[in-house]
């Protein structure tokens, strides 16, 4: 079948607008809310998702879904987000490094921070060591007291310059999807513009500049790692070339990079620079071209820097930079940059940049009508966050040759698997099967999946062995189309199978512990073994058994019947750590907790509250050798309600729908859901299970208007490689992923807002005191967010947190369920329609199969 053909043609899940007659009525529902408010209907999309794009477009969808990104949304406070310049996947990501401790992505858009240069190469929403950012360039308008070039503070330190600020207080930067920009503080604007392995950069120096300089740095990227650094300049073309060792991020490896530098006048000629040489910590030294005419030590900080003849002694001078990097040599980063921008054409460049991402996130329109503007560009920009990692790296991976995709940037799976795919998967499947295939070529070479991964090396893993999820996820969505895609199954099956059965040399970096999973079902606290970590046992067998969750559903549809009852058993292993006698101090009612177990069987006992805001011993629980107490990076009431692929099993450990919705309750009053971490990600949307879709859908909305927004502090922690953005965009869409699966929990899209159409304040007043997540608290909408601004246009006083789903329709015909969807209706471009209702109290639907689907009771036989 033609690739055109069998994606997400049309998906459209509506929020209607309604009659005046039906606002009346709805009204009139939610004066007396536990009726049912009917006439809530639907006429229209709002959300549609589309691949290839809809040939037409209406006024009311996005017809620039580019010119919606907010790159700078998570840019300071700890976010780490990138704002800078690169194709979607693409390689080079150019951008603006800064002196920020929070400097993972360059960028941070604190002006009090200093700019040290503009670099090539990034990651976005990283934690771990400062990644990348190397080769910078940095421009000088005036050197010293003289103007002489012995005098360019060339160094790291020395070279830092502050941004112009604006009036309210802000950089002077600008950036959209393919290019950035930024006034700095010497009257120099500088520009940066990508293809996919190449930066052009434009610095124009103010007007009367007599001797505009540029400086390349060879040596000081995030962590200052470099080590065996070479560098060649040529004084009569200033073609640089160069190349040094350089630390993995979050791993013990080492990498090399190269790169070739050349440079053109913007509207005149360059002609031969003026002056030239290396750079060796704080001077310029004229006349040298190689670093082997240098004396230098280990770990200085080296470069090459020119001037160049302005463009006349009137106008300011713009000077072109075009930088290829590689990570194969230095002649492979001269040919990228030659190929790519063969004329340093600045705007044409930019605009293909803007053209691909106009074209891939306008595969997911949104109705824009009566939508308040930054809730659109919220999901833009989540949506936008989503396409920077995994980067492709292409016929650059240095450890082997392959014709096929390869891909680097997996920073971690750990982090992306959760959301992160599905959302890609629902508009995306041409790089969805390019990533699986780099993924399972690592696999054929290395054996066994990545998981965290930069810079060509391996790096920590952090839970499971979580691409497998990936892979599972990729499968059960195009299975059917693996031939146009180029995938393998037997392929996939095998890595899926490596990761499964074999023991890897150091579980740290690949597969998993697996021998002794296979042994007990769980792993051991008191067991060491040669070749990996004793720590984080119980969050890794939990993943674990999502893994073989994964491997189940993709053995099935391979008709392999045998290994899919022996996935699916193994999928069943969480129980092995479900203590049903912990409960936390103080609350004897929650009671059942995954807790650490010994090789003999019997458990060891980790406090609930570790590694919370509550924790007495105030445990970081990140990644830690000596940490012994079983749990990554959450907490073991968070873990505990962590089993996407049998909820229903968690249900029954728990004692049944009143305790785990008490449960659940307690996570958001008492702190412990945490909207930083992944393994609370699915936390609001759970609800459901307990056949409380209202419920969910308030934890989901109050999730979102509590810490995500369109600010630079817009995200409460690390976007992690767009795992944040893609959660804010399944969440606006009223959306909740189940990887490795063809379920989506469905609660209701985008909302959409209206502000003459308020509802009374009686209303309000009696929604106030209706029960929700948190009983006991008022139902107020978070700060930021208020009620009234969030309804249906025009019809719905229904506020934001309570209008969910009271029946829906897939092409007109009613579907059994108001909690989930199958990617049949996806698959198939169906028009989803959602009967909307303030009634909290609705449930998924009147049949036992209305529930989502759980492995214990038969949903994915
Ligand atoms: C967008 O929503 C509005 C109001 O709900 C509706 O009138 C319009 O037809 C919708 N447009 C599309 C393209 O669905
Ligand atoms: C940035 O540079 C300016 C000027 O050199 C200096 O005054 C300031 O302290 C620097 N800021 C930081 C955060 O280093
Ligand atoms: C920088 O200054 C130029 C004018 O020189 C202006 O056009 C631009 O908008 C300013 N801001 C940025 C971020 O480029
Ligand atoms: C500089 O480049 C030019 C043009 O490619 C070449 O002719 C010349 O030999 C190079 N100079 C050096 C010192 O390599
Ligand atoms: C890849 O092929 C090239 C050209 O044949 C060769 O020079 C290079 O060593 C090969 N790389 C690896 C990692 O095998
Ligand atoms: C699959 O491979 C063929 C032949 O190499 C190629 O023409 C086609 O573009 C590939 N399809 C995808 C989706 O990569
Ligand atoms: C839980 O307590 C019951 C009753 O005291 C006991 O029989 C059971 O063995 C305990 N289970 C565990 C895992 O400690
Ligand atoms: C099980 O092993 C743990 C850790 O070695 C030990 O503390 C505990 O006493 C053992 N329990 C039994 C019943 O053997
Ligand atoms: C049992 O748990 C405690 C608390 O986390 C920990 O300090 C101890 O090392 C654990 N025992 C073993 C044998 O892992
Ligand atoms: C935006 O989100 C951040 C991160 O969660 C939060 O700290 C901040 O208060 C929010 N701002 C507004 C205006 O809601
Ligand atoms: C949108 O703007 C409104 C009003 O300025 C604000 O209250 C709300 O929190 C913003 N929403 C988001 C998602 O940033």
């Amino acid at each position: 079948m033609g690739l055109t053909n069998y994606f997400v043609a049309f998906v459209a899940i509506a929020c209607l607008a309604f009659s005046a007659d039906a606002a009346r009525t709805t009204t009139t529902t939610v004066e007396n809310p536990t009726t049912t408010a009917s006439n809530t209907h639907t006429t229209a999309a709002t959300f549609i998702s589309s691949f290839p794009p809809a040939p037409t477009q209406t006024a009311s969808s996005v017809s620039d879904p580019a010119s919606l990104v907010n790159l700078f949304i998570g840019t300071t406070n700890g976010g780490h987000s990138f704002p800078g310049a690169t194709l979607p996947h693409g390689m080079v990501k150019a951008g603006m490094d800064t002196d920020s401790p929070g400097n993972h992505a360059g960028y941070d858009a604190n002006p009090t921070f200093n700019v040290t240069g503009f670099s090539q190469l990034h990651d976005d929403g990283t934690g771990g060591s400062v990644p990348l950012s190397l080769f910078k360039v940095f421009p000088f308008a005036f050197c010293g007291t003289n103007d002489i070039f012995e005098q360019c503070p060339t160094s790291l330190d020395g070279r830092k310059v502050l941004r112009n600020v604006l009036a309210d207080g802000s950089p002077d930067d600008f950036a959209e999807p393919g290019y950035f920009s930024s006034n700095l503080s010497t009257g120099i604007r500088a520009e940066l513009t990508v293809t996919r392995r190449t930066a052009l950069h434009r610095y124009t120096f103010p007007a009367g500049t007599v001797n505009p300089r540029i400086l390349v740095d060879i040596t000081n990227e995030g962590q200052q790692s470099s080590t065996d650094p070479e560098m060649t300049l040529n004084d009569t073309t200033a073609r640089v070339t160069g190349t040094s060792h350089f630390s993995a991020s979050f791993g013990p490896g080492r990498y090399r990079a190269f790169t070739c530098v050349d440079f053109q006048g913007d509207g005149f000629a360059l002609g031969t620079p003026t002056q030239s040489g290396a750079w060796l910590g704080n001077s310029g030294i004229q006349q040298t071209t190689n670093l082997q005419q240098l004396y230098f030590g280990f770990r200085e900080q080296l470069g090459a820097l020119f001037t160049f003849k302005p463009k006349s002694e009137q106008d300011s001078t713009s000077i072109f930079v075009r930088v290829g990097v590689s990570f194969i040599s230095e002649a492979q980063a001269c040919a990228n940059a030659e190929s790519e921008i063969p004329t340093f054409d600045f705007d044409g460049t930019r605009q293909t940049a803007f053209n691909q991402w106009n074209e891939l996130l306008g595969r997911i329109q949104v109705n824009t009508t009566g939508v308040q503007s930054n809730v659109t560009q919220l999901f833009y920009s989540s949506l936008y966050r989503t396409h920077i990692s995994p980067a492709d790296y292409t016929g650059e991976n240095p450890r082997w040759n392959s014709t096929e995709p390869y891909y680097d940037s997996f920073y971690c799976n750990w982090d992306t698997y959760r959301t992160l795919y599905s959302l890609m998967a629902l508009h995306d499947p041409v790089d969805f099967s390019r990533i699986v295939r780099g993924m399972l070529n690592i696999q054929q070479h290395e054996g066994w999946l990545p998981e965290c991964r930069g810079a060509t090396d391996m790096h920590f893993i952090q839970g499971g062995s979580d691409g497998d999820p990936i892979v599972s996820e990729f499968f059960v969505k195009y299975h059917e189309h693996l031939d146009a895609l180029n995938v393998s199954a037997n392929a996939l099956y095998e890595a899926l199978l490596a990761d499964a059965e074999v023991q890897p040399p150091n579980w740290d970096l690949q597969g998993r512990q697996v021998n002794i999973w296979k042994q007990l079902g769980y792993i051991p606290s008191d067991v060491w073994e040669p070749s990996g970590t004793n720590t984080k046992q119980v969050s890794r067998a939990l993943e674990y058994a999502f893994g073989d969750f994964g491997i189940s559903q993709v053995a099935k549809i391979m008709g392999l019947a045998s290994d899919g009852a022996k996935y699916a058993k193994r999928a069943q292993n969480f129980i092995n750590n479900w203590n049903p006698n912990v409960t936390v101090p103080g609350r004897t009612d929650i009671k059942g907790m995954m807790q650490p177990r010994f090789l003999n069987g019997t458990f060891n006992f980790t406090d609930p509250r570790h590694c919370s805001v509550n924790d007495p011993l105030q445990s970081t629980c990140f990644l830690n050798a000596v940490n012994t107490d079983g749990f990554y990076e959450s907490s073991p009431i968070v873990y505990s309600q962590y089993v996407p692929q049998d909820t229903a099993k968690l249900i029954e450990l728990q004692g049944g729908d009143a305790k785990f919705i008490s449960r659940l309750n307690f996570i958001f009053e008492d702190h412990y859901f945490d909207s930083t971490d992944e393994p609370s990600q699915q936390i609001p949307f759970m609800y459901h299970y307990a056949n409380r879709p209202g419920l969910s859908t308030q934890a989901s909305r109050q999730t979102i208007a509590q810490f995500f927004n369109t600010s630079v502090n817009g995200l409460p922690g690390n976007d992690d490689s767009g795992a944040m953005g893609s959660y804010v965009a399944f969440y606006l869409a009223g959306l909740y992923p189940l990887p490795a699966t063809r379920q989506f929990l469905l609660s209701s899209p985008l909302p959409t807002s209206h502000p003459s159409h308020s509802p009374t304040p009686s209303s309000a007043t009696r929604r106030r005191s209706r029960p929700r997540t948190s009983p006991g608290t008022p139902a107020t909408a978070p700060a930021g967010m208020s009620l009234s601004r969030y309804v249906c246009p025009a019809r719905s006083v229904a506020p934001l947190l309570t209008r969910v789903s009271q029946s829906v329709t897939i092409d007109g015909q009613p579907w059994k369920s108001n909690c989930f969807i199958d990617w049949q209706a996806f698959q198939a471009g169906s028009t989803i329609e959602l009967e909307l209702t303030t009634d909290i109290t609705v449930s998924c639907g009147s049949t036992p199969d209305a529930l989502p689907p759980s492995l214990s009771t038969g949903g994915y036989d």
